[in-house]
């Protein structure tokens, strides 16, 4: 019986949930494996839903007009190999959805390749892991018009948030993935901003495991409650089963990265934007990477990290105020970062929509996310996220502790980069004589690179003095 909506090529645990999400929506599925077996015991799983192929030339002879075959390989060389295999056995009108972390200068290559064979190349960004794939992920869809006609299925198997599904066309192209490269870039820095709180309150204030669980579940009750504070509660609950320490204290502590952080910092300088919390958790990352030699020097010069003497309740209480700041701080770069590259791709982008469908599937989800929808749907132009008079009502109220927590951070040699970053963009954001006189000062004594004026128009050199 052949007429299936949707083949599925990859099915590795995220590729078999999704191919499980579809099927429970109602998609009848033609399945794809290179490894041997794996298609037909996911087919016999899903019964008339889904069918078993051996080949991609079987599984587009299974499918219906327009056919539709979606990606779930990873992101690199298998997607390239997919598609030359698949470009000789489509129509034109016929479409490939690539939903793995691909970087969104290749989806870009890839749509212009499809393109002169009439197939619709599209790049679909999706978020929440194989849990979210099987329950509903977090889609950020990019590409054609052939987006339109998988909407309402994408809809139907997408997560929830506030009764809306969290599924977005965003753009055109790239637009899709580069949304996604943007999550991922937002996802480290909020990963390292939790990770030097709990270095704070490891370090600084020589708390255990078990003190900081109850500090973390206040804040997954409060307003920055999200997944992600929730898997640091989860972390931190757990024991080792075999010597019933806290994991935690048993994990080495050296972060793994599969580079997607990395590509997004990259396309913050890509685009002239500061965000530098966004890189700063990738050079984070690539300072744990080197363990051994962190040791070795820690011996060698000795460590700065004292105790702090103060009141403990109160340092935790501002911690909390730091933490939620420095949030915002970060959405602010990340979503900037989104207009500035919509803004030269020409891409249609709808940050109001972006952060809709970040509420709900997706890694980052949080209930933050509902406060920034809140401030796109107020202005859709917003030149900054920290513009927005309730958004900044939460930073401000929490300054003064944003910077104890930098001071006391600094003055007991624990190093808090994403937390003293996340300060420093919203400082420098908001004043509005920076240091750059001196830069264009320097510049133009030493290259002749000229300089603006305040008082007159256009360009201008001086004579620097000799001494
Ligand atoms: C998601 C995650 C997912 C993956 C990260 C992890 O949105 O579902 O972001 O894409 O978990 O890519 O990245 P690192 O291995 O680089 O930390």
């Amino acid at each position: 019986m052949s007429g299936y909506e949707i083949g599925l090529v990859g099915l590795g645990t995220m590729g078999a949930n999704l191919a499980r999400n579809l099927a429970e929506n109602g998609a009848r599925v033609a399945l794809f494996d290179p490894a041997p077996g794996t298609a037909a015991r996911l087919g016999a799983e899903l019964g008339s839903k889904g069918t078993a192929t051996d080949s991609l030339a079987r599984l587009c002879a299974e499918l219906s007009a327009p056919r539709t075959v979606f990606l779930m390989v990873p992101a690199g060389e298998a997607v390239d190999q997919s598609i030359a295999e698949l470009l000789p056995l489509l129509s034109p009108g016929d479409a490939i959805i690539d939903g793995g972390n691909s970087l969104y200068t290749d989806t870009e290559r890839r749509v212009a390749a499809c393109a002169p064979r009439g197939v619709d190349f599209m790049g679909f960004g999706l978020s929440g892991g194989s849990e979210g794939a099987r329950r509903g992920p977090s889609i950020m869809a990019g590409g054609g018009g052939a987006v339109g006609r998988m909407a309402p299925l994408f809809r139907a198997i997408a997560a929830k948030a506030e009764g809306e599904a969290c599924f977005a066309h965003v753009g055109p192209g790239g637009a899709g993935h580069f949304v996604k490269m943007l999550h991922n870039g937002i996802e480290y820095a909020l990963m390292q901003l939790i990770a030097e709180a709990y270095q704070i309150m490891q370090g600084m204030l020589g708390m255990s495991a078990r003190e900081m669980l109850p500090v973390f579940h206040g804040w997954a009750a409060g307003d920055q409650g999200g997944f992600l504070i929730e898997c640091a509660a989860r972390v931190l609950a757990t024991d080792d089963p075999e010597t019933g320490k806290p994991l935690i204290d048993l994990i080495e502590d050296r972060a793994g990265q599969k580079g997607t952080g990395k590509w997004a910092a990259n396309a913050t300088l890509d685009y002239g934007v500061a965000a530098p919390t966004l890189a700063e958790a990738v050079h984070a990352r690539c300072l744990t990477a080197l363990r051994p030699e962190r040791i070795a020097a820690q011996q060698a010069l000795g460590n700065p990290v004292t105790r702090y003497p103060g009141d403990r309740q109160a340092i935790l209480a501002d911690l909390g105020d730091a933490l939620l700041a420095s949030n915002i701080s970060v959405h602010a770069q990340g979503f900037a970062t989104i207009a500035a590259a919509a803004a030269e791709k020409n891409w249609p982008i709808d940050l109001g929509a972006v952060a809709r469908i970040w509420r709900g599937g997706c890694i980052i989800r949080s209930r933050l996310l509902n406060k920034i929808a809140s401030a796109y749907a107020r202005d859709g132009k917003l030149a900054n996220l920290l513009r927005d008079p309730d958004i900044w009502s939460l930073v401000s109220t929490r300054d003064a502790a944003w910077r104890r927590v930098a001071i006391a951070a600094i003055s007991h040699g624990t190093p808090a980069p994403a937390f003293q970053s996340a300060l420093a963009y919203a400082g420098a954001y908001r004043t509005g004589r920076l240091w750059a006189n001196m830069i264009d000062g320097q510049r133009d004594l030493f290259g002749a690179h000229g300089f603006g004026r305040i008082d007159r128009p256009g360009r201008h050199h001086a004579d620097w003095a000799s001494s």
